[in-house]
């Protein structure tokens, strides 16, 4: 059993206050139902199961991008696939690993709706065929303040989101993730408003950095890392980036989201990475890099980069706005 060190950030601090109450409450009842769940209790947020040493699951050879690529050290495997958010599986970092052994990714299907001029439902391989895998290394910066370094595998959203022609009144995407309640064990608890949504402005979303993923490492995403499809927006904090997505809706006005809805003065709905602009209970201005082997274990902290170190590239999708207000 591997056992993660506690944090420099405080389980009460990473959370709105609400939510941090309902966790307690959440994992009180974890254990209260241990016998229920198929995997056992939570035995504390940041223990993690025991993990495959390296990449495991069914291989996703993709050429590595040129253009989307950092030399930093990449985070392991095994931090990448034990420490996770994804609370319909449960709030603790090892939760979702533990918990998302039931969790059927295939077959898959995607509705797209809204503003678009072809809609419908769309199988997995429908909505990627046209498309070649690509690997990215990206930074991967949690708005928790701790960050990963991941080469992920999966297609750009924009090409994906073209061919549905958007028309000229989709000025936002919206994403909405599965809800089973059967395979998904924190799906009991109202920790969030289920289902898992979240959104981008349409400029964003075809944005060449913004990926839509299927895989990790060479692999297929594990479940609890999002499987079958969960989007990547690197200079934004991690919640963007919904998993298992099952609906794409083009918007004319800004969806609502989940964390906005859960804690607005907390998680804004723009969510850019941006150092200057602490969350009201702690700072952004460093972070907790999870990398190499010795990963979380002998985690540093790093200072936080304006737009997770990607302002270049998009920094002027912003221009003109405050961006203290437009957290
Ligand atoms: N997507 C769903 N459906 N449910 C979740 O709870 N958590 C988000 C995001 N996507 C979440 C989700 C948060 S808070 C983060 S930081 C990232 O997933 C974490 O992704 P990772 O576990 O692959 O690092």
């Amino acid at each position: 059993m591997k056992r993660y060190r506690v944090p420099t950030v405080a389980g009460s601090e990473i959370t709105p206050e609400s939510i941090y109450l309902q966790r307690r409450h959440f994992l009180r009842s974890l254990s209260l139902a241990a016998p229920l769940l198929a995997s056992g209790c939570s035995r504390g947020e940041e223990t993690a199961p025991t993990a495959a040493a390296g990449p495991v699951g069914k291989p996703l050879p993709a050429p590595r991008s040129e253009r989307w690529k950092t030399d930093e050290e990449l985070t392991s495997w095994n931090d990448a696939t034990q420490y996770n958010n994804y609370y319909e599986f449960g709030t603790g970092k090892g939760d979702p690993a533990r918990n998302a052994g039931r969790f059927k990714p295939q077959p898959w299907t995607v509705e797209v709706a809204g503003h678009a001029e072809v809609t419908g439902r769309f199988t997995l391989e429908d909505l990627l065929k046209p498309h070649a895998l690509q690997e990215r290394v990206y930074r991967h910066r949690c708005v928790e303040a701790w960050s990963m370094v991941i080469p992920w595998v999966g297609i750009p959203l924009g090409a994906c989101l073209a061919r549905f022609k958007p028309t000229s009144r989709a000025k936002y995407v919206a994403f909405t993730t599965v809800q089973r309640p059967a395979e998904m064990p924190g799906i009991a608890y109202p920790v969030l408003d289920w289902p898992y949504r979240e959104a981008l402005r349409i400029d964003e979303a075809m944005h060449p950095l913004s990926l839509l993923a299927v895989g990790l490492y060479g692999r297929e995403l594990p479940n609890q890392n999002g499987a079958p499809l969960r989007l990547i927006v690197p200079w934004k904090y991690g919640f963007k980036g919904a998993k298992s997505i099952v609906r794409i809706e083009f918007w004319e006005r800004q969806p609502v989201t989940s964390w906005n809805i859960a804690a607005p003065t907390e998680y804004g709905f723009y969510s850019n990475v941006n150092p200057t602009v602490d969350h009201p209970r702690w700072t952004q201005a460093s972070e907790r890099r999870i990398a190499g082997n010795g990963g979380n274990l002998f985690a540093r902290r790093i200072a936080t980069l304006p737009f997770n170190g990607y302002a270049e590239d998009v920094a002027s999708l912003y221009a003109g706005m405050d961006l203290r207000a437009n957290f």
